[in-house]
């Protein structure tokens, strides 16, 4: 990993671990399903999950058979992931990558970037460089799932500030979290500062999210190499629209002819 890597993820995940919270079992379950059947993933498939974090969808898919490799930049997250795969014997491979970075050919049988983790770089160039690199590591043939925030939904429920309270690590006590957001229209930016209150301690820290809604994405998969782009705005199959507030995008890797 080359230092120019580091951004606002650095410091911003390590503190975010306890918002997973906030994803109830049941739409987690729900998503690993969706990605299977949307992906055609059965035992012995493989499965490129970048960014997997804490392993929350990733997991679920090596528990049905599914050989899968996680690639993601927090080492703690990585951790996790790899400590929960040992405790239930799954055969998993972690990665720690910058998302840009990764190297892997014609490997996969179908690659996810889920739960809003594209969008993240300053340069344009670089969001489109990690669509590059997932269709690049699959065989021909193989099915990637974009599984990001819906910026149309965002433009018609923006608000400037957030906040909600979720319990800390250990049951201890809780963690107020508080967002304020500034969105720059000629970037298609949030700018969100995050401020994390725990125990008298805060910590603050910055978090810059290009937006997108699903025509923009569907050029850049296929600016990418996909073809057959399919978007849905919930795991039920239904159409995106601005009421939805996720967006669910498949692509295809042109089969060998
Ligand atoms: C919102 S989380 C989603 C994690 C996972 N996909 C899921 O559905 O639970 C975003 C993830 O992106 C990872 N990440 C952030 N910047 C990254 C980068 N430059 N390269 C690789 N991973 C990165 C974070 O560590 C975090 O695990």
């Amino acid at each position: 990993m080359v230092k120019n890597d580091s951004g606002w993820w650095d410091g911003f995940f390590p503190t975010f671990r306890p918002v997973f919270v906030l994803i109830s079992t049941q739409a987690t379950n729900a998503q690993a399903r969706y990605v299977i059947n949307k992906l055609g993933l059965a035992p012995g498939k493989s499965f490129l999950d970048c960014p997997c974090g804490i392993g929350r969808i990733a997991l679920p898919l090596a528990r049905k058979g599914i050989k899968v490799t996680g690639v993601d930049i927090t080492q703690s997250y990585l951790d996790e992931f790899t400590a929960k795969a040992r405790r239930y014997k799954l055969p998993v491979q972690a990665v720690r990558c910058d998302m840009r970075r990764i190297t892997f050919a014609g490997q996969f049988d179908g690659a996810g970037n889920l739960w809003t983790s594209f969008g993240y770089f300053a340069k344009e160039s670089d969001n489109l460089l990690v669509l590059k690199k997932i269709f690049r590591a699959l065989k021909p043939g193989g099915k990637f799932m974009l599984h990001v925030i819906n910026r149309d939904w965002i433009m018609a429920n923006y608000e400037a500030t957030g906040g909600y309270e979720i319990p800390a690590p250990g049951g201890k006590g809780l963690i107020k979290i508080q967002e304020k957001r500034r969105f720059d229209y000629r970037r298609s930016i949030n700018y969100a500062t995050w401020h994390f209150l725990q125990d008298g301690v805060e910590k603050v820290f910055e978090m810059n999210l290009r937006m997108y809604s699903f025509h923009e994405l569907a050029g850049m998969l296929e600016a990418a190499g996909f073809i057959d782009i399919e978007g849905y705005g919930s795991t039920r199959d239904e159409p995106i629209s601005r009421d939805k507030m996720m967006m669910f995008i498949i692509g295809t890797k042109p089969p060998r002819r």
